[in-house]
């Protein structure tokens, strides 16, 4: 039963007020069954301030939430999932054509980049549609069709839990790489991103159409000379053709990351399945498709019990209804432990697993 905690607690706002075992189940994309032994949303820094200290009396782990869609949630949690709504969106001056744009960590990602087209600034338009909050767009480093948070990243503040006050993060101390950074590392656990800000240019900009993909689908559209709309366009179009809509499918994206490996060991399998797609990267490694990977397994579109493989894109993990986070995490064991066999190459969840 969800009810506000009442006895001795005085917030400065009722809203604000911890509800007890609330369900989570509408505020994971997976459509997971778990509670929260206590939930707040916390809307300015005063009262995300009042609820850290509140958990801190209680000796209660705090776990920040957005929008819910890179999490798998083990079981119930026994602490306070704090929902972080701090919300607001600037548009600085930065000189040299570029403008910085600082958004609330609980603005919607996508929101923040339909505001940057409005305005004419480019950097983000490949990153439309990535569901989630901009307070956690820094904790994976978000990326698509060939840009990066990290590419676009001015600062960010963060409130420290254990000294319960803001500090600024330049791009260096968020240590940022694919699908990684400084807060999934050392920092995990330890800040609270408050507010993001962004370097997008304002003039002399040129779309980022080095993803293939893109170029293909902007030829099929007939467009020539695409600005910033159309790449944004382009790129939603490409998404809602090939990944599942988490208002429907219960799923939170890549299950797993694109492996890394070693040139010595890509020759091996480049040798024995000589049409493995890859990609070279600047520090000599070579990515791999997770999604040819378990494709090549045979587990594309396969089910088991009530989680399976997107039919379009295996490396989705998909909760065909009801499953419980036991059948996904099976299944993802069962995927991990074909692949390694089969390829050599040990599969590493790109979700949050809590
Ligand atoms: P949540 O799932 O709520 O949280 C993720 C983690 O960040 C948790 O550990 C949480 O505790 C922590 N966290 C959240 N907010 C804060 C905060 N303010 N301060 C500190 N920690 C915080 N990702 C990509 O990079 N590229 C993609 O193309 C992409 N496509 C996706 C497509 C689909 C259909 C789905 C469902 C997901 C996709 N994702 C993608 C993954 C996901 O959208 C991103 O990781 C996104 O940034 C998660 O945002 P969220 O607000 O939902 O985070
Ligand atoms: N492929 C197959 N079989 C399939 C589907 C794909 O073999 O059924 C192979 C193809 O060779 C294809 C390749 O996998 O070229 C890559 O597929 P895709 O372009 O769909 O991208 P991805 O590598 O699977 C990554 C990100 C996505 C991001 C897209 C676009 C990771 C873990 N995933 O997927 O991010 O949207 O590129 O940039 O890096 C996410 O993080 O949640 C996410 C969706």
């Amino acid at each position: 039963m969800v009810r506000p905690i009442s006895a001795g607690k005085s917030f400065t706002l009722q809203r604000m007020k911890p509800l007890e075992n609330y369900s989570l189940r509408n505020l994971n994309t997976f459509g997971l069954h778990a509670s929260a032994r206590y939930y707040a949303s916390a809307e300015s820094l005063d009262e995300l301030q009042e609820l850290v200290e509140w958990a801190k009396k209680q000796q209660l782990p705090l776990l920040p939430l957005g929008g819910g869609s890179n999490i798998l949630l083990k079981d119930d949690y026994p602490g306070l999932v704090l929902s972080i709504n701090l919300g607001g969106i600037e548009c600085l001056p930065s000189g040299e054509g570029k403008k910085i744009l600082r958004a609330g960590a609980g603005v919607e990602w996508h929101d923040l980049v339909l505001f940057a087209i409005a305005n004419e600034l480019g950097g983000i338009e490949n990153l439309s549609l990535i569901p989630g909050k901009v307070g956690a767009a820094p904790i994976q480093n978000i990326g698509a069709y060939g840009v990066e948070l990290k590419d676009v990243f001015h600062e960010l503040e963060a409130l420290d839990i254990a000294q319960n006050k803001t500090l600024r993060f330049n791009a260096s101390d968020c240590r940022f790489a694919y699908r990684d950074s400084y807060f999934k590392n050392e920092g995990k656990g330890r800040f609270i991103i408050t507010s993001v800000s962004l370097k997008l240019a304002s003039k002399g900009y040129t779309p980022n159409l080095s993803y293939g993909g893109i170029r293909q689908k902007l030829d099929e559209m007939g467009v020539k000379d695409p600005g910033i709309k159309d790449v944004s366009d382009t790129v939603i179009r490409i998404r809602r053709e090939k990944l599942p809509d988490p208002s429907e499918t219960g799923n939170a994206g890549s299950f797993f990351k694109n492996p890394e490996i070693p040139v010595t060991a890509f020759e091996k399998l480049h040798a024995a399945y000589p049409d493995i797609p890859h990609f070279r990267l600047e520090n000599g490694m070579i990515k791999i498709p997770a999604a040819w990977l378990i494709d090549r397994s045979g587990w594309k579109g396969r089910k088991l019990g009530r989680a399976a493989t997107h039919h379009r894109q295996p490396l989705v993990l998909v909760n065909l209804g009801g499953a419980s986070s036991a059948e996904i995490l099976n299944l993802a064991a069962r995927i991990q432990k074909d692949v390694e066999k089969k390829f050599g190459i040990a599969l590493t969840p790109e979700v949050n697993i809590i």
